[in-house]
């Protein structure tokens, strides 16, 4: 099927159009590096969350949830190394006051201190750190300084022995966060890809010395079936691994699953060798023993190694909804009715599973649909819409990225059966009202798209 480029402004407008994405405080003329999220994208991120908390805890018997405070000790953040090695290298132009990271910039122009935008001249490069200042209490002396987190991983460190204890978890054993990160990210472009305000999906897999790079693989091969088994095409992901001047100060080794976005191939998640850095960092700042005592080997006594997959959530969102979009041309009459947009979600992950339309408002099948719609909304995500001619229904459903439509007409009054419609292939079928969530549950279970 004949169909059109992706670009990210057509995502951008497309997630405004039916609620995805908000700018933040919009009518205030937004605020740079924050973003809101409507009721279609709200439940996108939802359920892509769900899916990665199953996967990580559900279908995996040695890995447990927690969810630890943005506000930490400010401690950790020295213990982390994130007070002294969280920063970008940024240069400001004196003239017209914009700023930019030295190290995305053109060379020559970083070398001759000339600014892109002006011509004006630069500064010198210093180092900005990334993580947001606050005050805790009353007084806004240094004394109170406190940081909003710029990762959750380690509110998973500093609670590691509680969660040893409380849960009797023996080494290999892994604990799974998803929560808020800040940075103040000096560049914040391309939508919801890099914001100062986001989510993180990371799991912190607690290992032996020694058995460190066998579980690196493991966890590499899990992160990458992850994305296969939720519908993303395989062609648009790839490997990339970090050069020693890339890794950053905690990893031994480093590969991130990059896609390939409008704007070209961009980390989505990392999968990293942390060592036993950060909790040998966190006795010595902490002052409390971080070993492991292994009960199965002689009490042996050990700092564990971490084998670290942090994937960002919001960052998923676009991923999924790139990913998804399509424009079809799917007419001939030389009119806007030839092109859909549709957002070939997998079912696991879409806004709405099901939309139930009644093909007419009147003679009593507005009354069927919705007992239908209540009979399904046990089950699944649902949607009701009567308003329109259905062409224009199945559209916005399409748009929606619903995978399938329950379309009730009069023959529904007189036999009970209804009409399916698959938003991949458009095809229609008859099936009787009885069948409806089994076979949707079987379409899911199923689903590969077409
Ligand atoms: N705990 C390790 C860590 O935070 P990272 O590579 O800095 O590693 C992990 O971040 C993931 O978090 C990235 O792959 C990306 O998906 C997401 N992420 C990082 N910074 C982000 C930002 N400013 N906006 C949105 N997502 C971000």
């Amino acid at each position: 099927m004949e169909n059109r480029a992706v670009s990210m402004e057509k995502i951008v407008s497309l997630c405004k159009r039916r609620g995805f994405v908000f700018q933040s405080s919009e009518i205030y003329g937004g605020q740079n590096g924050a973003w809101d999220y409507g009721p279609l994208g709200i439940e996108l991120k939802n359920n892509i969350a769900q899916a990665w908390r199953r996967e990580m805890t559900q279908l995996h018997d040695s890995i447990v949830g927690l969810d630890a405070s943005i506000l930490m000790h400010p401690r950790v953040w020295e213990a982390s190394g994130h007070v002294e090695n969280f920063t970008d290298p940024l240069v400001d132009c004196k003239k017209c006051n914009a700023r930019f990271r030295a190290d995305q910039m053109d060379e020559e122009k970083l070398a001759k201190k000339e600014c892109p935008e002006c011509g004006g001249e630069l500064t010198d490069t210093r180092k900005f750190n990334l993580m947001f200042k606050t005050h805790i209490g009353p007084t806004d002396d240094n004394s109170n300084t406190i940081f909003l987190r710029p990762e959750t991983a380690q509110g998973i460190y500093v609670n590691y022995k509680n969660v040893v204890q409380s849960s009797r978890m023996k080494i290999p054993f892994g604990i799974a966060q998803i929560g808020k990160a800040f940075r103040n990210e000096i560049v914040t472009k391309n939508f919801i890809f890099r914001t100062c305000e986001f989510e993180q999906m990371e799991m912190q897999f607690f290992v032996k010395p020694g058995t460190d790079d066998e579980w690196f693989n493991y966890w590499r091969e899990q992160r990458w079936a992850f994305y296969k088994k939720h519908g993303v095409r395989m062609d648009k992901l790839r490997w990339h691994q970090h050069g020693k001047d890339e890794l950053a100060h905690y990893a031994k080794d480093a590969y991130d699953i990059e896609y390939e976005f409008p704007m070209g191939f961009k980390e989505l998640e990392g999968v990293h060798n942390r060592t036993d850095f950060d909790l040998k960092r966190h006795t010595d700042y902490s002052g409390k023993d971080m070993q492991y005592i292994d009960q199965d080997n002689g009490n042996e006594r050990y700092i564990p190694y971490i084998i670290e997959t942090s994937a960002g959530l919001t960052r998923n969102v676009l991923m999924f909804i790139c990913d998804a979009y399509e424009e079809q041309k799917i007419g001939d009459k030389g009119n806007a009715d030839d092109w859909r947009t549709v957002l070939h979600f997998h079912p696991l992950i879409a806004p709405v599973t099901v939309a139930v339309l009644p093909l007419m408002k009147k003679d009593g099948l507005a009354e069927l649909a919705k007992e239908i719609q209540a009979e399904l909304r046990e089950d699944f995500r649902t949607d009701y819409d009567q308003s329109g001619a259905i062409g224009k229904r199945y559209r916005r459903q399409d748009e929606a990225g619903t995978p399938f439509c329950i379309t009730v007409d009069y023959d529904s009054k007189e036999d009970n059966s209804v009409t399916l419609r698959f938003r991949d292939s458009m095809e229609q079928i008859r099936i009787p009202r009885s069948e409806i969530a089994a076979r949707i549950q079987s379409e899911i279970k199923n689903y590969t798209r077409t």
